[in-house]
């Protein structure tokens, strides 16, 4: 498919413009919190079928149905429990995914043939302003090709989609930097399927007990069943192979400072002090920065030419467990344990 893509500025008048496209059919790459959306009418299966087209989406992985108001749930969900509704309370609007029974309304093209369906309410008020004005629950994924690390700037979704979608609305940087959450309701317990903006400890807090899906930290075996589809592919990559770097900072100097054709994404203050070319991404403990902004650096790191980009690995507490997910999906769950006892036979071979 060949499109014009128009690339607009926010404004009422765009806001209005863009809720004409989705409802004709349309797909317009919209900005959340999170990323940026690339998001059709849900109730309209033809327009979410070319959402796939354009991202080249694998047809076994389910979009997220974004709500503009509580109401809504009802129209997206057959059945809402109660821990649905707390959790709302708690993070909704915000970066948060919920998944509950699906309503018929939903088409299966959106959920892939699955019984549940995926809810967000998001705060970013371009979203919501788009969704109300709209008047139907939108489904959208990131707005980046499949694959390619999810965009947090409107920048990032021309990169990828110029050409492939009608709209993109410029709405600055995002401010959470990672995906929503995932968690499921539908199972015996509730469980995290995907680590995000809201943390495993505030969803604790509300729940009580969460289960943490094996995807979440490790790799999915050939064959396993997965609870979440989107967790079983290769994920943000740049085009350089990504490898996880863990331990302390000279160590981590150490090991990248004989390494020809490389790059390196690592905290703020260590750029300095490597000898190859880096990207920094926020202090060693700020989580949240760290989030903010791995994908554009994950993105930049192709310009540096290098061939294998040395990621430092950040600790794994409170949003950092979704960027440590991220990378671990990136670097397809290559890591290296500088402070491990393998170090000198691992070094030998990378
Ligand atoms: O922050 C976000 O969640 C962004 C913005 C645009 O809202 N959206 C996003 O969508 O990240 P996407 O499609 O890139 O990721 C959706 C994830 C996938 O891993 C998918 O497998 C999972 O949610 N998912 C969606 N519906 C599901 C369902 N019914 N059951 C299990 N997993 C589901
Ligand atoms: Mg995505």
């Amino acid at each position: 498919m060949n499109f014009k893509t128009e690339i607009l500025q926010y404004s009422d008048d765009t806001v209005r413009h863009v809720s004409d496209i989705l409802l004709d059919g349309g797909i317009v790459a919209i900005p959340t919190e999170t990323v940026y959306g690339l998001a059709a009418n849900a109730f309209d299966a033809d327009a979410v079928k070319k959402i796939f087209i354009a991202k080249g989406r694998p047809q076994d992985n389910p979009l997220i149905v974004h709500i503009g108001h509580i109401d809504q749930l009802s129209e997206v969900a057959s059945s809402v429990p109660e821990a649905a509704f707390r959790l709302a309370e708690n993070f909704w609007p915000g970066p948060l995914s919920i998944i509950v029974p699906k309503s018929e309304r939903i088409p299966d093209v959106v959920t892939c043939g699955l019984n549940s369906v995926a809810v967000r309410m998001p705060s970013n008020p371009i979203a919501s302003q788009i969704i109300n004005t709209s008047g139907v629950p939108l489904a959208a994924p990131s707005a980046n090709l499949s694959g390619r690390p999810s965009p947090t700037t409107a920048e990032h979704v021309i990169a990828d989609l110029n050409g492939k979608i009608d709209a993109i609305i410029d709405g600055g940087k995002c401010s959470v930097g990672v995906e929503s959450t995932v968690i499921s309701l539908v199972g015996e317990k509730p469980r995290l399927l995907r680590p995000g903006g809201i943390t495993l400890e505030q969803l604790k807090s509300v729940l009580g007990e969460v289960e943490v899906d094996d995807a979440v930290l490790a790799e999915i075996k050939p064959g396993q069943t997965v609870s979440s589809p989107g967790m079983k592919y290769k994920h943000y990559s740049p085009s350089a192979r990504v490898i996880l770097l863990s331990g302390s900072l000279d160590r981590f100097i150490n090991f990248v400072s004989t390494k020809r054709s490389s790059a390196a994404i690592c905290f703020d203050g260590e750029a300095s002090k490597l000898d190859i070319p880096s990207l920094e991404i926020g202090g060693a403990e700020d989580y949240s920065e760290q989030a903010v902004r791995l994908f554009d650096a994950l993105r930049a790191v192709d310009q540096l030419g290098a061939e294998v980009v040395y990621v430092h690995m950040p600790a794994p507490k409170g949003i950092g467990l979704a960027v440590v997910n991220r990378l671990l999906r990136a670097a397809a769950f290559t890591v290296v344990d500088l402070d491990g006892p393998v170090l000198i036979g691992v070094t030998g071979q990378t």
